[in-house]
């Protein structure tokens, strides 16, 4: 139930009306902006609402501009009705309706680097936000937003919304006020540099701006952000993990690492949560992260000591990690800062700060290109995310993977990439289970020769080795075969584990 805990001023209660109600707001060919990062944050009510209004007959397609990607509440059952028109800038493949339906081309999705799109919606590049739909913790007497565990593109989307309609969820504890830093950049030419010096630095306000008139109508909802368990660390991911932790205690014993460890930014998903974990079992203490989101490994490794100070634009709110929450929040809100995704996964600041990037590409080839998105150069599989600000910016940018995937009928390691989302100019070392490749200063065959020798799996290297001598009959500088460059992916068709 809605109290002056959570409305802090008198007027707002004037304001609270169902989600049918709340849903008449948005109309066909909207653009609707709702918070959240990733199933963190993100409003339910409303959408569920207008998801059973088409189904009753309402004619309504719209826009969906977020942070990232979302829960099923949005992009499941307003895809499940054919309500969404088009979708930026990230979705992930774990919602399978949208999936198939970004696949298929039914719905207008661009994929968007994710520190690019504040900017573009404050310049109007898109149109104008009709409509913000954002979940928060309270409202404060002012009118302004307290938000949950995710930030995303919130500020940003209120600064610009038409109308406003705020769902407040008693689901999110109260004690998490305090753990926002909300700041947003001028516009050029008036833009100064972000103040951020350390990983901890607050520079903004702990709300989102808002006013008490721009609220439209206010939602109650208990909904929980509905959050897919990661999968447990397997022997692959662990020897994965003690490979990072060999290469980055090296790089500190040869000098091109200070003693105090660089802030780290870890990827999203299972791999990159479990390689997280296994820092841990490491000697680093005194960790800090400059990071996009805050999976769940870093609660443990906040309530363990080893991290010290995390910053980023959302937390994975899985029941896991609100159960530590709630045994110590004090810990966790000093620890951690959660700032908007622009300010999160900016250029400047992660070049400042040096941050060490450690991400999940799909496949990677010989040269050291990455492909994060597309299954076979076509199928999205989940966007590129923050990947690419934080490869081509970081100090040090790493990418990790099983040097296998679909149950070894692949290998991650390919002649050439059949999407590429970042080149070989932007990255520097690659991990699997097998080893380490440090390609920095290495011209493309000597990298080449190195990536197969390292990282490639045993029943693969030859085959790879075989493509290289292939390619450099053209004797060129970074020879690539196109008659052979594909014939990986094309086993990979023929053993029937993935369609083309
Ligand atoms: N070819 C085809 N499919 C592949 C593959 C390859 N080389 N490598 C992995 N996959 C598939 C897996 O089979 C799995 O598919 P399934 O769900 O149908 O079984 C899926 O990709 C996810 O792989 P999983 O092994 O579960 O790893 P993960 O949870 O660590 O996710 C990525 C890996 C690449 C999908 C994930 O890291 C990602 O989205 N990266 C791109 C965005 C990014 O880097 N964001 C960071 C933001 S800061």
């Amino acid at each position: 139930m809605l109290d002056s805990t959570r409305l802090r001023n008198p007027s707002l209660f004037d304001k609270i009306v169902s989600p049918e109600e709340a849903a008449l707001l948005i109309k066909d060919g909207m653009n609707v902006g709702v918070s959240g990062f990733t199933p963190s944050g993100y409003p339910k009510k409303t959408t569920l609402a207008l998801a059973k209004a088409i189904k009753e007959g309402k004619k309504c397609r719209i826009n969906i501009w977020s942070g990232a990607s979302v829960g099923p509440e949005i992009e499941e059952e307003l895809a499940k009705v054919n309500g969404i028109k088009g979708r930026m800038p990230y979705y992930a493949a774990s919602n399978k309706t949208i999936c198939e339906q970004i696949n298929s081309s039914q719905i207008d999705y661009l994929d968007q680097h994710l520190s690019h799109f504040a900017q573009q919606i404050d310049y109007g590049f898109f149109g104008d936000v009709d409509v913000a739909i954002v979940e928060a913790a309270a409202i404060t007497k002012e009118g302004n937003l307290i938000l949950g565990p995710g930030v995303g593109n919130t500020p940003m989307l209120v600064k610009h919304a038409k109308k406003i309609i705020v769902e407040v969820n008693t689901s999110i504890p109260l004690n998490i006020e305090g753990m926002h830093d909300i700041y947003i950049c001028q516009k050029p030419p008036f833009r100064t540099e972000i103040p951020i010096y350390s990983v901890g630095d607050r520079i903004g306000t702990p709300y989102v701006e808002c006013g008490l008139k721009r609220i439209d109508c206010i939602v109650e909802s208990d909904i929980l952000d509905h959050v897919r368990n990661l999968s447990e660390p397997d022997d692959t991911s662990k020897k994965i993990a003690a490979n990072l932790v060999d290469f980055l205690e090296n790089e500190q014993k040869q000098g091109r690492l200070p003693e105090k460890m660089l802030p780290l930014q870890s990827g999203v998903g299972s791999i990159a949560n479990a390689v997280l974990m296994g820092l841990s079992q490491s000697k680093f203490e005194n960790l800090t992260m400059y990071s996009e989101i805050l999976q769940d490994s870093v609660f443990g490794l906040i309530k363990s000591g080893k991290v010290i100070q995390a910053s980023g634009c959302a937390f994975t709110p899985s029941p896991k990690v609100w159960q530590m929450y709630k045994e110590d929040p004090d810990l966790y809100r000093k620890t951690i800062v959660l700032r908007p995704l622009d300010i999160s996964n900016n250029p400047e600041v992660i070049r400042r700060l040096g941050v060490i990037s450690l991400n999940t590409p799909l496949e990677f080839d010989i040269y050291g290109q990455a492909n994060s998105t597309h299954v076979l150069g076509s199928r999205m599989m989940n966007g590129i995310g923050g990947s690419g600000d934080y490869m081509r910016n970081g100090y040090l940018t790493i990418f990790s993977t099983p040097s296998t995937a679909k149950g070894g009928n692949i290998s991650s390691i390919v002649p050439m990439v059949s999407h590429a989302d970042h080149t070989e100019h932007d990255t520097m070392v690659f991990i699997t289970e097998q080893g380490v490749a440090d390609v920095r200063g290495l011209s493309p065959i000597k990298r080449a020769k190195l990536i197969i020798e390292k990282c490639a799996h045993p029943n693969y290297r030859d085959q790879l080795f075989e493509y290289l001598k292939i390619a450099q009959r053209k004797n060129a500088h970074m020879p690539v075969d196109l008659d052979h460059a594909f014939d990986m992916h094309k086993q990979l068709i023929a053993t029937g584990s993935m369609q083309k």
